[in-house]
């Protein structure tokens, strides 16, 4: 995958797969896996390191992550988070941030938000770095938004998310993930722009699809928001293999003598 194929595919109308990924032995999964691209999502914060919000991941956090994401998956092309507010600082600091992601091993970077990413998405795609956008739900601004909600309900919202899908379009993104929001506008936006949208909570006709690896392998049983689709029951197979574990290290069955050495 690149990002010629990102619009090969859209243009063919086959959907695009992504998932999370934060780690070494996920990433070294993923990449035996026909899944089509990685995802260091600023949500490692929350998944990894059991912060209340993505507010919470350093671009030190994010490097690090990365890093043994690109040792664990080289066939796969990665996009990494810009973390919270590395975007904000101007373009100097924002352009740091960036050469330390892709230093680390991403193919991209993704950055939340609207129009005021413009300028700076110009700037690092015009530096040969493939930007990805992302608009609706933007987890980093959650205290703005006032908690987790699907996004521009009203015909006016959405009119402003397709006008900035357009100029995310036009500064050069290469493809825009579009976090819960209606079916509707998932559709809407979808045919209005060029590149494709990888939807999280946005519908069926979205060009691609995104999920936390965690989510999707239902490690916790009681996170069920309604776009999600739980596709193995993980935290059944862990406690399971622990219990297990445990049992038999108290019955004094393992290890065998067959498993010890002579
Ligand atoms: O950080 C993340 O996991 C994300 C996805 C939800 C799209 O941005």
């Amino acid at each position: 995958m690149n990002i010629h194929t990102f619009a090969q595919r859209k243009h063919d109308r086959q959907k695009i797969s992504m998932v999370t990924c934060y780690d070494h032995w996920s990433a070294k999964i993923i990449n035996d896996s026909p899944i089509d691209c990685i995802l260091v999502g600023d949500s490692l914060a929350v998944v990894m390191h059991g912060f209340d919000s993505t507010v919470h991941a350093t671009i030190e956090m994010m490097e690090m992550h990365v890093a043994a994401v690109a040792r664990g998956a080289p066939d796969k092309f990665i996009i990494a988070d810009m973390p919270f507010l590395s975007c904000s600082k101007g373009i100097p600091a924002a352009m740091d941030a960036v050469q330390r992601l892709m230093q680390a091993g991403a193919n991209a970077v993704k950055i939340e938000g609207d129009t005021h990413q413009v300028e700076l998405i110009r700037h690092i795609v015009d530096a040969g770095v493939p930007v990805m956008g992302h608009l609706g739900l933007t987890p980093q601004s959650i205290h703005n938004l006032g908690g987790h909600r699907v996004q521009c309900k009203d015909e006016e919202q959405a009119a402003r998310l397709i006008d900035s899908a357009r100029k995310l379009t036009e500064a050069g993104c290469f493809a825009i993930v579009l976090e819960c929001v209606p079916v509707k506008l998932g559709h809407c936006v979808s045919r209005t722009v060029s590149v494709p949208t990888i939807g999280i909570g946005a519908g069926p006709h979205t060009d691609g699809q995104v999920l936390v690896l965690q989510d999707l392998l239902g490690v916790d049983p009681e996170f069920k928001p309604r776009f999600l689709r739980q596709f193995a029951d993980t935290r059944g197979v862990v406690v399971d293999a622990l219990s297990r574990f445990h049992g038999e290290v108290v019955e004094e069955s393992y290890p065998s003598l067959k498993e010890s050495y002579k």
